[in-house]
């Protein structure tokens, strides 16, 4: 994985046919996506339940690219090297999920997987501050994590702004996750965004049998959001 800001699409497959996944992916990656995100659920630490490290390794034979592979989980580090040899080349662990988000990601970095820190909407920037040298990736969650289709929370934007000027020269991607349409693409963009995990904007009228409308909502999105990029 070689660092750049430009603008990447990374299509949720929450939103995708879960009897399906590999042609799901193969599908979404033909049709133009960057990296493909993979939503780990626990039902515990979100109020979901989605599927663990063997599916995650099962998928992993369809994906050419980037498996970005975000825990909602609790506790996370007992599952931690099980998530890297699925093949995950990124791993987000929440700030929220337990008291040592320091060895968290100490932990991902020692597979050889790159580290992400991922943000609820209720949690502030601070403690970024002390974990930069530790992260690859911040997400910042637009949603309330748990499901697909919700309503893109407004007030992160702001907090965007205020990392991406925390970040400056580093090379940290930041990632948001929720609610990005080809309306909300832009706010993001500008605020210093560059993975923009899309599940239910993707999808949304295509299917393994019929994907062009994942190509015409993937293009939609990035042309939206490259317009916008500061
Ligand atoms: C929410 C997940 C997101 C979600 C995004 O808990 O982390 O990745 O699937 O879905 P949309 O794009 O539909 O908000
Ligand atoms: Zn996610």
């Amino acid at each position: 994985m070689t660092f750049t800001r430009a603008i990447k699409i990374a299509p949720s497959i929450l939103s995708a046919d879960f009897a399906n996944f590999g042609a799901e992916c193969e599908a979404i990656e033909a049709q133009g996506c960057d990296w493909v995100h993979v939503d780990v659920m626990d039902g515990h630490f979100v109020p979901n339940i989605t599927f663990g490290p063997s599916t995650c390794a099962a998928i992993r034979k369809h994906i050419k690219g980037v498996m970005d592979v975000h825990l909602m989980i609790a506790p996370v580090d007992s599952y931690i090297d099980a998530f890297a040899a699925s093949g995950a080349d990124v791993i987000t662990a929440h700030l929220e999920a337990g008291p040592h988000i320091h060895r968290t990601l100490q932990a991902i970095r020692a597979t050889g997987a790159k580290a992400g820190l991922a943000l609820n909407p209720g949690t502030g920037i601070d403690a970024v501050a002390h974990l930069l040298d530790m992260v690859d990736l911040v997400c910042v969650m637009t949603v309330n994590p748990g499901f697909g289709g919700q309503k893109f929370i407004q007030s992160q934007v702001d907090k965007m702004r205020a990392l991406r000027a925390m970040i400056g020269d580093r090379p940290i991607h930041i990632e948001i996750d929720g609610g990005v349409t080809v309306e909300t693409a832009p706010l993001v963009a500008a605020a210093g965004a560059d993975v923009l995990v899309a599940g239910s904007a993707v999808f949304k009228g295509g299917s393994v049998a019929n994907p062009a409308p994942y190509g015409a909502n993937i293009r939609a999105i990035r042309a939206a959001a490259e317009a916008a990029q500061g």
